[in-house]
């Protein structure tokens, strides 16, 4: 069977990275969370002080990019691989709300979605790949073969984030986390730079009242069906 590229897209806290992770494990595909590669730029920011509620110097942070080295490592006890900056596991720290806050911002800066979009291309060059985040099949691999545009109610996508980051111990209220939900939707759809579209050629998948288990069953048979098309070619 041939391998394919699987591109998924959407509005922040739509499961993205969740069903990214089961269709990668279940295909033995690789799973790259662009969107972790934008919050570790963030979290470099934030340490940096380039960044915070009342400064955002970009100046600052474009004179430090080549300071920024982002990896991930495959962890087997999770399935899934983790996000490095500069050698360091960042996994947890880069899924605050303080994170969240800023880093649809650092995500409308050209230089740094140009560095990534190249990272993550080469993270694509063999296929076998699938990749989540807001321009992936309309920018980084626009021409993958299988591309989701995942969608649910604001309401229900800050109703999940909240009871995850409430299950890790964060002290956040639910008004905050929907609040930045909207923030988020609002600068990633509107910003100049790759702005959150949807494909011409995307799949638009709303699950607002999918169980995440029918989710994956039913984007597992989507792409083992164009896996199938796509080999018999
Ligand atoms: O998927 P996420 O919520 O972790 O993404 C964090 C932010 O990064 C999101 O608000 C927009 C930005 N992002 C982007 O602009 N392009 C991507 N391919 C992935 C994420």
């Amino acid at each position: 069977m041939k391998k394919i590229t699987i591109a998924i897209d959407g509005f922040s806290s739509t499961g993205k990275s969740t069903v990214a992770k089961q269709l990668a494990k279940a295909l033995g595909y690789v799973y790259v969370d662009s969107g972790a590669m934008y919050r570790a730029v963030t979290l470099f920011a934030m340490r940096q002080k380039f960044i915070n509620e009342n400064l955002f110097d970009k100046q600052a942070l474009l004179s430090k990019l080549d300071d920024i080295d982002i990896s991930f490592k495959f962890n087997k006890q999770l399935g899934y691989a983790e996000v490095f900056l500069n050698g360091e596991n960042i996994e947890r720290e880069i899924r605050t709300l303080d994170v969240s806050k800023f880093v649809s911002q650092v995500a409308t800066i050209s230089e740094v979605r140009a560095q990534l979009v190249k990272q993550q291309q080469e993270f694509g060059a063999y296929k076998g790949v699938v990749m989540d985040g807001r321009d992936i099949g309309t920018v980084v691999f626009s021409d993958a073969e299988l591309k989701l545009f995942m969608t649910a109610s604001a309401e229900k996508r800050a109703q999940r984030r909240y009871d995850e980051l409430i299950e890790r111990g964060d002290d956040v209220s639910y008004e905050d986390v929907l609040k930045n939900v909207q923030s988020r939707d609002h600068i990633d759809s509107t910003r100049q730079d790759s702005p959150l579209s949807i494909a011409k050629d995307a799949i638009k998948v709303d699950n607002s009242n999918m169980t995440l288990n029918e989710q994956f069953e039913f984007l597992l048979k989507l792409s083992e069906e164009k896996i199938r098309e796509v080999s018999a070619k």
